[in-house]
């Protein structure tokens, strides 16, 4: 199994730091759509699983207001030095550099646990919701954002299978694998809150357009596709030629989802998670 912590430390990191304003405006709708599920009220103290460049520290500081804390925790060192950068003028706002499902985080300390696409990499997500519960108010909130199944997001699943076509499909990832597609399953969503010990655990459908590219030449769009999620880990190890023949496999296949606006947007479907600790 991949090693998630050396994963997010290593090329991945740097590449959504180097596109970290762009992969803000793609993921801001869903950001936003789970920001307003966990309704957060002024003074609330909030913790930030997978916080990565920080764009949600900025939305949540600004929602806890001046007498709110918010916490981000991320294991991935480059990645939160943006974060951090971004945040240097917040005083309620703090980043712990480590592994939310076993960093110690202070009992009770949250009134609410939140993350937008990072809770997903635990390889044992029970024992880490359990570890988060432990962290949350008697009465505390835990809400997320997650990717459904990669069949039901065109974004990664239309270059992904037009690549697949070309360089041949990898080695399917054992069931239940950490990765981004892996809370899809709205029952094994449940069956883990459950066991970790959260009640009244709800997901709500939520949809946007998840948007590449800005020039009306598509070659642009073709490349970032190429930059994000299965595709990305699939061009991990490959020469530059492999790369090359993928991004034009991408841009054969993107023609239908060209956007007025310039470059394309294709269809994204997330869970928004929802439940409440009820110890
Ligand atoms: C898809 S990125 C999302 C980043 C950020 N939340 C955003 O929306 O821009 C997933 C994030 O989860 C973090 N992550 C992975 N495993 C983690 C763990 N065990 N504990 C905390 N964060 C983790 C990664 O380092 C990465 O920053």
């Amino acid at each position: 199994m991949v090693d998630q912590v050396a994963y997010w430390n290593g090329p991945t990191a740097g590449r959504w730091v180097q596109e970290q304003t762009r992969l803000d405006r793609m993921l801001r709708p869903f950001g936003e759509a789970a920001l307003d599920s966990a309704a957060i009220t002024p003074r609330e103290a909030v913790l930030d699983v997978g916080c990565g460049c920080g764009d949600t520290l900025l939305a949540l500081a600004d929602r806890a207001g001046a007498h709110g804390r918010v916490v981000g925790i991320d294991p991935s060192a480059p990645m939160l030095a943006r974060a951090k950068e971004r945040c240097a003028n917040l005083p309620t706002v703090s980043v712990i550099e480590g592994d939310a499902s076993s960093t110690s985080l202070g009992p009770g300390s949250f009134d609410v646990v939140f993350s937008r696409f990072g809770v997903m990499f635990f390889p044992d997500p029970e024992r880490a919701f359990q570890h988060l519960r432990g962290a949350l108010r008697a009465d505390g909130r835990l809400s997320f954002v997650c990717w459904r199944r990669l069949a039901e997001n065109p974004w990664a699943s239309v270059p992904f299978d037009a690549v697949v076509e070309v360089l041949g499909r990898p080695e399917p990832p054992p069931p239940d694998a950490p990765g981004p597609f892996s809370f899809g399953d709205p029952a094994r969503v449940q069956r883990i809150l459950g066991a970790a010990g959260f009640r009244d655990v709800t997901l709500q459908r939520f949809e946007a357009k998840v948007a590449f590219g800005a020039s009306p030449s598509l070659d642009e769009a073709a490349q970032e596709l190429a930059k994000l999620g299965p595709v990305a880990r699939l061009l991990e190890d490959r020469d530059a030629a492999a790369v090359s023949r993928a991004i034009a496999a991408i841009r054969a296949v993107i023609p239908p989802y060209a956007s007025a606006a310039g470059g394309v947007a294709l269809p994204g479907a997330a869970w928004l998670v929802t439940a409440r600790n009820a110890s």
